[in-house]
């Protein structure tokens, strides 16, 4: 039977991926910041473990306690909309800590297991952000522009060992946590001057021709841990699959 460890699944696209490899029969690591077991099914083949991604020392722990995983979906991540000239390096570096460093730092974790036994998949969730370019998003498109990049290079160098290195790139996810969870990051980063373009993009925001939902990027993720194609890119959600078709 097949463990996957999850990252990020308090609320959102991870809670619904952690619920549905468990609804198909997987042991599932679901992990989070402040575990709540209340969220998820009470099973034997589900986990709840304390895991912070950009804390070596958590990662450590985590891994100690879940034993072999065949499975790493790098899912938590943080948002960040805002003008870049507005932004402290701060906060750069913050987004950058979860969603590139803390990344790279679970996958760094896991490679020696995965390598040893000639198998295994890390799943990136990245964003559509990284299919088509928008503006207000500058540093968070960076951050996951960079994993695009890591993993597309990762893949070939794992290949030979049998390790797969997947992307999920989910389209906007109006229902997950992820808005409120920056809200404070976000204070103060529109100055006047970019205030009408600010409330152009805010005002499509309101108004999505199409969004994408957490069983959306769960079966995304479920399709990229499973995949034997050899395809890297999985789109997640019908916005992310027209920005994906139109590239
Ligand atoms: N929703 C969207 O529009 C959208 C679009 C494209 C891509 N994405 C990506 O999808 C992923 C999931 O986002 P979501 O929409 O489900 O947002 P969400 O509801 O805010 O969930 C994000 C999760 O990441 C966790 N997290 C944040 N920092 C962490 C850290 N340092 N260590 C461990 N966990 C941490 C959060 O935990 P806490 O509860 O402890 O804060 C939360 O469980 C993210 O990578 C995001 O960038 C989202």
């Amino acid at each position: 039977m097949n463990t996957v460890l999850i990252t990020g699944c308090s609320s959102g696209y991870g809670l619904e991926t952690a619920r549905h490899f468990h609804a198909q029969g997987w042991n599932v690591v679901a992990t989070m910041r402040t575990p709540r077991e209340d969220v998820l099914p009470r099973s034997d083949r589900m986990r709840v473990i304390a895991l912070d991604v950009t804390k070596p020392e958590s990662i450590a722990a985590a891994l100690e306690a879940s034993g072999p995983i065949d499975v790493l979906v790098n899912n938590a991540g943080i948002g960040l909309m805002g003008t870049f000239e507005a932004t402290p390096m701060t906060t750069v570096r913050e987004v950058f800590e979860t969603n590139t460093f803390g990344v790279m730092a679970m996958t760094q974790a896991v490679l020696p297991q995965l390598r040893a036994r000639r198998s295994g998949v890390v799943v990136n969730v990245t964003s559509s952000a990284t299919l088509a370019p928008m503006p207000l998003v500058a540093v968070y498109t960076a951050s996951k522009m960079a994993i695009e990049g890591f993993t597309a290079s990762l893949a070939f160098e794992l290949e030979a060992f049998g390790v797969r290195v997947k992307l999920v790139e989910p389209g906007y996810g109006p229902t997950t946590r992820f808005t409120s969870n920056g809200g404070p990051r976000m204070e103060g980063l529109i100055p006047d001057a970019y205030a009408p373009l600010a409330q152009r993009i805010f005002a499509s925001f309101g108004q999505p021709a199409l969004v994408t939902s957490e069983s959306d990027v769960a079966e995304g993720v479920w399709r990229a841990a499973n995949d034997a194609s050899g395809q890297l890119r999985f789109p997640a959600g019908p916005d992310a699959v027209a920005l994906a078709g139109a590239r």
